[in-house]
């Protein structure tokens, strides 16, 4: 994590491969069904080494590097350390090649923080308000204020109107957002679209809000028809409502002037809370010449974006920037830290900050246009590829996301870490995605439809109500 000199991929030879990891397992923990663990504990089963059912309630441990009490002579064997080094030596390995073999998250994986790793020896933490400082004094409080700043300049709002923080993640932001939504608006009913992150209604859920889910275009951006109706099925309760700045399946941009301009016409006036998600797109829409414009000038009321996506930070984290009229009827003072918690967090990760300090100051506004730039071109380079060798995809306008057909073979879906949802899949193109590893991705997808799809065999799925018959391939739509 931190310390990271830069993702090594240039120290592995082409054809190195990695060494499969060892397997430290206790045999009383393996399952006769073939589960497997994910990364979130839940069992996995495999079924005909294809698609994989989850198994709720069970916490299957197949693979992990158990902790061994020392021996008492190890100090002097070394054979403790060695052991510790190979472990990890391979595991490095590990990271490398699934490094390389990356595509469905939107995570920038091209960074290099070699300057950094001097800082890896403090336990840097933030936490209460950044604004005002604890009596614990290892933060970095400094740098963080510095990147809330660029945030705040970026979407037009004036230093002393804003308050914000570094959070642990897009998720935390979202979960901040929207409960400044509903400190505002205490009945407040929180509407979005049904193409939302999932820690949309994961907030709901936990701030027991009434939450409408409104219906999406085949683009995946609301439709403000259907948020109208629904609206107006709730004329006599305010509106907290979370924008999509890029969706997590198809990357689609909700249109936030229609919302605006939607709440405003159906008498919502005054009576409404906007919370952008940009966690995928947030740092990507101000440099796309097109694109609609986040500000505080519109009447939005927060904004949050993810860190370890587009800007290339290596451990989680996001950035959340609301009003600061907003903020006072969240906050406390906690004697314990001499400071002010509004946050929703304790701890607070004081890395986080100087990472993203680090490469903003790096490649600044120009530097991002460029990577945007780069970003977009391949994307469109990739969703052309497809559809000349009769692969329906869709790319969105606005989007470095290129969504098809669910690969037929998780082992390819899992080589590639392909994200999938129903019959289609995606490839977000980050800057750490380049035209080369494009090419590799599609000629062999390409290799391994030629045998799935073979004549007589299995066809390939109709995706016309995923992407629009326009975009579909399918038997029944091919042109
Ligand atoms: C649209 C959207 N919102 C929120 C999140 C959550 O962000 P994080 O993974 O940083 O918690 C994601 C993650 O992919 C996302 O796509």
């Amino acid at each position: 994590m931190v310390g990271s000199v830069g993702n090594g991929l240039m120290d592995l030879g082409e054809r190195e491969k990695a060494e499969p990891l060892p397997n430290e397992f206790d045999p009383k923990d393996i399952v006769d069904d073939g589960s497997l663990p994910d990364s979130n504990g839940v069992g996995t089963k495999e079924e005909n080494g294809n698609s994989r059912e989850i198994v709720l309630g069970r916490n299957v441990h197949k693979m992990c590097f158990a902790i061994k009490e020392p021996e008492a002579d190890d100090e002097v064997t070394g054979e403790r350390e060695a052991y510790m080094a190979s472990v990890l030596a391979r595991y490095r390995k590990s990271l490398i090649d699934r490094t390389k073999h990356h595509l469905g998250y939107p995570y920038n994986l091209d960074f290099d923080y070699g300057a950094l790793s001097q800082l890896q020896h403090f336990s840097i933490n933030n936490l209460g308000d950044p604004f005002i400082e604890s009596n614990y004094g290892v933060h970095s409080r400094q740098f963080e204020v510095g990147v809330l700043d660029w945030f705040a300049r970026i979407w037009e709002l004036e230093k002393n109107e804003y308050w914000g923080y570094i959070t642990n993640c897009g998720t935390e932001g979202n979960l901040h957002g929207i409960l400044v939504g509903r400190e505002v608006f205490p009945d407040g009913i929180l509407y979005a679209s049904s193409e939302s992150h999932y820690s949309v209604f994961k907030a709901a859920r936990m701030y027991r809000m009434d939450c409408v889910k409104v219906a999406t275009l085949i683009s995946g951006e609301i439709d403000c028809n259907d948020f109208k109706a629904k609206l107006l099925q709730n004329k006599n309760r305010p509106a907290v409502i979370n924008v999509n700045i890029g969706t997590t399946v198809k990357g689609a941009v909700d249109d936030l002037d229609l919302v605006i301009q939607t709440l405003e016409e159906n008498g919502f006036k005054d009576r409404f809370y906007i919370h952008c998600d940009g966690a995928l797109f947030g740092l990507m829409m101000p440099f796309v010449k097109r694109a609609p414009k986040v500000s505080f000038k519109k009447p939005i009321g927060s904004v949050s974006v993810s860190g370890h996506k587009f800007v290339g930070c290596p451990m989680p984290c996001g950035v959340q920037i609301t009003r600061m009229k907003h903020i006072n009827v969240l906050s406390s003072n906690v004697e314990y830290l001499a400071s002010r918690d509004a946050t929703i967090m304790g701890s607070r990760n004081g890395h986080a900050p100087i990472f993203l300090w680090y490469t903003l100051n790096r490649k600044g506004y120009k530097g991002f246009q460029k990577e945007v730039q780069k970003c977009l071109r391949n994307a469109h380079y990739l969703k052309d590829r497809m559809k000349e060798s009769g692969i329906g995809a869709m790319l969105n306008e606005l989007s470095s996301t290129v969504v098809f057909e669910r690969p037929k073979d998780e082992e390819f879906v899992r080589q590639w870490q392909l994200a999938c949802s129903g019959n289609i899949a995606h490839v977000v193109v980050m800057p750490s995605v380049t035209i080369e590893k494009l090419d590799s991705f599609l000629n062999e997808l390409i290799q391994k439809r030629s045998c799935w799809y073979q004549e007589g065999k299995a066809s390939p799925p109709c995706l016309a109500t995923d992407i629009g018959e326009e975009n579909c391939f399918c038997s029944m739509h091919k042109k």
